[in-house]
């Protein structure tokens, strides 16, 4: 199946079981100060949690546009390096507004991940909040999952929040081994090892965090489900990390034949620009633009970030701004804001390319000179800010580069 298909089956699983489809939420999150970007499908569903607005439709399911580069939820770092964490991902989830509970979430996941997409239910695992009883005699009484195969853990892995405020509750997780060895699984590794991919997180709303930390119970129960598409994608495609994925390959292309490099070579640098692209162009069509504070800000450095991994590939002038083209191509027919919006999407990361790879150049050599100057493995704060005042580096990137060297940046 290709990645539109699976977005597809997805939502038409859902309408099947009596859910609406409704539009994804813009990435810009309308009216929510507690996020810079949305971060999860159902930010535009908060004000239903918390009451303060009555749903139109109790059941509703989507493919929502989400951004995890700041705040409670941040997988900046872990972008590249591995196949599977992004800075902007779609999320496919399906809405119970004070309807459907705990039963119904779960057997239904269980339907569509065995009966429907066939996964190997040998290769699945499940996991489950310690206190939540419930969901745990669910998983072992209405479904088929082998019961060694649900895992009971605590808050980190199990509790889900939006954010520091906000609705929250227990949740439950089913995870995918990915692994070469299915016979070595072991319950253990789940969430402590790269061979198991979370898929879907069903979370079980029923508090809202307050600031002073203490949570209220909402007046009614909710369902909010959230799956990766992009791991999705990969499993069900059978490969081993999300960039082989159809979702990418018109970029990664693009990328080779611009920058006459191979994707084989050079992977962590395809893996950042491809992810970076996304976060980008989605950010810019729904109104963020690269600035000096605030959400605009971490446009900025995405980009800034982007450039210099083109620039690992040997590209001197601006390439990301070609890379749109491709996305849309992918894309657009689920998103169509990217392709109305497209040129003026392409100018404003050109320009702000074009900016940057100005002093791009000179701060690299910066950059040299400082480390070789010094045989220390720290980077001293005046020399981190000298970059980021005179070479517009922003720290993160200036980290970035000292860890490439196995150095450090002496933040405080
Ligand atoms: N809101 C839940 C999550 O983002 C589904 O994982």
């Amino acid at each position: 199946m290709k990645s539109s298909e699976i977005r597809e089956s997805f939502i038409a699983f859902f309408e099947s079981k009596a859910h609406k489809r409704v539009k994804s939420a813009p990435v810009l999150p309308i009216g929510d100060k507690s996020l810079l970007f949305t971060n999860a499908g159902m930010n535009q569903f908060k004000s239903i949690f918390l009451n303060t607005e009555q749903p139109k439709d109790l059941r509703v399911v989507n493919s929502q546009k989400c951004i995890r580069v700041s705040g409670k939820h941040n997988d900046l770092e872990e972008v590249g390096r591995d196949g599977f964490h992004h800075t902007f991902f779609e999320m496919l989830g399906n809405w119970s507004f004070g309807d459907y509970y705990k039963k119904e979430a779960i057997q239904w996941s269980w339907e569509l991940f065995t009966e429907v997409w066939k996964l190997d239910k040998h290769k699945l695992w499940v996991t489950v909040f310690e206190e939540d009883d419930e969901a745990y005699e669910i998983w072992k009484e209405c479904t088929d999952i082998d019961p060694s195969r649900i895992i009971r853990s605590g808050a980190k892995d199990n509790f889900w929040e939006m954010a520091e405020t906000g609705p929250c509750g227990p949740c439950s997780e089913i995870h995918y081994y990915v692994g070469d060895n299915p016979s070595n699984q072991n319950a253990n590794m789940v969430n402590h090892s790269s061979e198991y991919w979370e898929l879907w997180n069903l979370v079980f709303i029923q508090y809202n965090r307050l600031k002073d930390g203490s949570m209220e119970e909402l007046p009614k129960k909710h369902v909010d489900t959230g799956a990766g598409l992009e791991r999705l994608c990969s499993v069900l495609q059978q490969k081993n990390s999300n960039y082989q994925t159809d979702l990418f390959s018109e970029i990664i292309s693009e990328i080779e034949s611009i920058s006459q490099t191979s994707y084989n070579d050079h992977e962590v640098s395809y893996n950042v620009l491809c992810d970076h692209i996304r976060m980008l162009t989605f950010s810019i069509a729904d109104g963020i633009i690269p600035s000096n504070d605030g959400r605009g800000y971490v446009v900025r450095r995405v980009l800034r970030r982007a450039s210099k991994f083109a620039m690992n590939l040997g590209v001197k002038d601006p390439i990301l701004y070609q890379l749109v083209q491709a996305l849309v191509t992918v894309m657009s027919s689920h998103y169509p804001e990217i392709k109305e919006k497209q040129q003026y999407i392409e100018q404003t990361i050109l320009n702000e390319e074009k900016s940057f790879l100005r002093t791009l150049e000179k701060g690299v050599l910066q950059f040299e000179k400082i480390i070789s100057e010094s045989n220390k493995t720290i980077i001293d704060g005046i020399d981190a800010f000298k970059l980021y005042d005179t070479y517009g580096f922003p720290l993160d990137l200036t980290q970035l580069m000292a860890e490439e060297r196995q150095m450090k940046v002496d933040i405080d």
